[in-house]
């Protein structure tokens, strides 16, 4: 593995490895052992796009590990005027040792990747969002202790994290039901995919999905750069949301996972994201395991 650009990079075998590094890292962070690993490196951190976890969990990742994080902001990059994304990689891989990407488009990712002589992470572009995964796939190995045979139901959008839940659960032998209105449905190519590896079908009713389900999965009805087709999106979205009456109809110890940032109210409810089922602020704490990992298994 030299970059991380789409979760569908890794092999099975590949993600075993950071999941279970990263429950390592994850039991000797909560002793007060710091595996250290990224002494003298050097990793810049690039968004186009705001970020909350993902910028704090790398930064915090990578200063855990003993190396040094940049914060570059797009706009104050010379990006922002136009300098292109080409001569940009072959600069700052002279000074950095990765680049961590976050992205309007995904073509910028792999451009970046192409010129850069250093690994290069997608922190998110509008096709996948690999990073979110490996964390999500670390809260299901813990909760579940197992990843074949399970079945995820992804109720929502089908959107850049519901692209990379699809290649991934079905790379781990899972079987994926998609459940969103008719055309917002997931990348066609990555479905067809994603049905090679395993059971993966796009539906349009949440129940469906959700009926035998271990583990039920949601993120925004409006992504970010969708803002101005938010008022058509809350009304094709209004029957997706993970409410009691979907969580009711999927398995009696069903986990409920989400992204997030959430809207809540909108695609899921407080009772049900603070609820018993919910294993979302573990998710979001595994963010900071998994990157670790991540960083730890790159050549950086
Ligand atoms: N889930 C996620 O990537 O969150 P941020 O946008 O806050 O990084
Ligand atoms: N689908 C969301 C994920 C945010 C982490 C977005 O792209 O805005």
């Amino acid at each position: 593995m030299k970059s991380l650009i789409s979760i569908g990079d890794l092999t099975k075998d590949e993600i075993v490895d950071v999941v279970q590094l990263a429950v390592r890292l994850k039991a000797e962070r909560s002793q007060g052992t710091f595996v250290e690993g990224l002494q003298h490196k050097i990793v810049g951190m690039i968004f186009e796009k705001p970020s909350t976890r993902t910028r704090a969990a790398f930064e915090v990742a990578t200063v855990e590990l003993g190396g040094y994080p940049i914060y570059l902001n797009w706009n104050d990059l010379q990006l922002g005027r136009g300098e292109t994304i080409a001569d940009t990689a072959r600069v700052l891989s002279k000074y950095l040792s990765g680049i961590v990407l976050r992205a309007t488009s995904h073509s910028t990712i792999i451009e970046m990747a192409n010129y850069a002589s250093v690994p290069v992470i997608n922190a998110l572009s509008d096709l996948e969002h690999p990073c979110q995964l490996l964390a999500d796939l670390m809260t299901i190995y813990e909760k579940k202790g197992t990843f074949s045979g399970m079945k995820i139901a992804w109720i929502g959008d089908g959107n850049n994290v519901c692209n990379s839940a699809i290649l991934s659960c079905a790379q781990m032998g899972m079987r994926v039901d998609v459940a969103c209105p008719p055309g917002y449905e997931p990348n066609a190519d990555i479905v067809l995919r994603g049905q090679q590896l395993s059971p993966v079908r796009v539906i349009h009713d949440p129940l469906e999905a959700a009926s035998a389900a271990d583990i039920l999965y949601t993120d925004t009805w409006i992504s970010m750069g969708d803002e101005a087709a938010s008022a058509q999106r809350l009304r094709a979205f209004s029957r997706y949301r993970i409410d009691e009456k979907v969580l009711n109809t999927a398995k009696d110890d069903a986990i409920v996972l989400h992204c997030l940032p959430a809207h809540r109210g909108q695609e899921i409810t407080d009772e049900v994201m603070d609820g018993p089922h919910s294993a979302i602020f573990e998710q979001a704490e595994n963010r900071l395991h998994a990157q670790k990992a991540l960083l730890l298994k790159l050549p950086l």
